[in-house]
């Protein structure tokens, strides 16, 4: 390791005694690696104490007899900054190679494969859904929704439904519970069907009136490849002067020629709902077999060879109901439907399951993206 010779040393070659020292430095620096050997490099030269820069001053320059002094002062100004110079070359020597160890460890290898986030879709039931209202509002009907959880006034009684109705039984109604204190019109249950909008609408607006009402209904029912407590229904409703059964045939004839193509035909078959009549069921002709009720020979099994599929229920508003809006009955008329929106996705995309559009597997849903 170097020392500082002796004044007498240096003096009988000031040229060979600063070419040592620093040659040695040069050495020194060589061998650092790591900031902390730095700190002590750099201490051992520049230190203010002891290092070799001090004692460089203390040992040459002190010593020197006066007349000698400024050529030691001189050659000792022109080795000081490279001292220091190459002290900090040798800190950024190691910084930049740690540096580089830095930049090895991030590099990016920009041919590899993107990191994928899938854009999310609209679910086939709300994709169904929105092209059933998009057919009615272009008939000029506007939107209208209601809650789920409703009373019993809104889902039953003001629909014309007895007391005893078997609808109102809890075989089929999801009631809230803790309800028995309040009178029976004011008890929670979860919509059966999205009919309670018809009342909600025609208390806030006056004839003439066109709504269509979508959402969300639920029913005590064990889940299975056609039932599920949760579906989805699209109501209409529609109120004006003379309004006739002939209005409600081309409305939903219209509307199923543009939800199933322009080739499907319609069919009234009678039925019963307490807030209608008279009442119907409609069935469009059978989509897979054409209305032929065979199918590659055989008998369809889609409409079990009637070439008929029952779709949903409809029918003219009854006149009692009108007692609860506080409209005239010998004033107006009108027609209101409700259809299941799974059943027509079903039907649209072949699907065999209802369950599926409520596991969430996203290789089921994907396929309607
Ligand atoms: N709300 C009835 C149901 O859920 C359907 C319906 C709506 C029938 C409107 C007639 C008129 O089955």
């Amino acid at each position: 390791m170097y020392s500082v010779p002796q004044f007498e040393e240096y003096r009988s070659d000031p040229l060979h005694a600063l070419e040592n020292l620093l040659n040695a430095q040069a050495a020194e620096a060589a061998k650092v690696r790591t900031e902390t050997e730095w700190k002590e490099f750099r201490d051992r030269w520049l230190g203010r104490k002891n290092g070799i820069v001090t004692q460089l001053n203390q040992l040459w320059l002190k010593a020197a007899p006066p007349h000698y002094k400024p050529t030691v002062g001189e050659n000792l100004n022109a080795i000081k900054p490279q001292i220091e110079r190459l002290v900090e070359e040798t800190l950024n020597r190691i910084q930049g190679g740690a540096s580089t160890a830095r930049l090895a460890a991030e590099r990016v290898d920009v041919t590899l494969p993107g990191i994928r986030r899938p854009l999310g879709a609209e679910h086939p039931v709300i994709k169904t859904m929105n092209e059933m209202v998009g057919v009615f509002r272009n008939l000029g009907y506007s939107v209208e929704e209601g809650p789920e959880i409703e009373t019993d006034y809104y889902n039953f009684e003001a629909l014309n439904f007895p007391p005893n109705h078997p609808a109102r039984d809890t075989q089929d109604t999801l009631f809230i519970a803790g309800q028995e204190s309040k009178p029976q019109r004011d008890r929670l249950l979860l919509r059966t069907h999205t009919s309670p909008v018809q009342i909600r609408s025609m208390e806030k607006m006056k004839p003439p009136l066109r709504v269509v009402c979508p959402g969300k209904v639920h029913r005590n029912d064990a889940p299975d490849a056609t039932h599920s407590p949760i579906f989805h229904q699209v109501e209409g409703l529609a109120v004006d002067t003379n309004i006739t059964f002939c209005d409600l045939k081309g409305t939903l004839d219209h509307a199923m020629k543009a939800l199933f193509g322009s080739s499907v035909k319609t069919r009234f078959y009678p039925s019963f709902f307490p807030f209608t009549e008279p009442s119907a069921d409609v069935q469009i002709s059978c989509i897979f077999c054409g209305g032929t009720g065979t199918r590659d020979g055989a008998p369809c099994r889609n409409c079990k060879a009637s070439g008929w599929i029952e779709l949903l229920g409809c029918g003219m508003v009854d006149p009692n109901v009108y007692g609860f809006v506080d409209y005239d009955p010998a004033k107006v008329s009108g027609f209101a439907f409700g259809m299941g929106v799974e059943r027509i996705a079903i039907l649209k995309y072949g699907v065999d399951d209802i369950q599926l559009f409520f596991n969430g597997d996203v290789r089921f849903l994907e396929q309607f993206a």
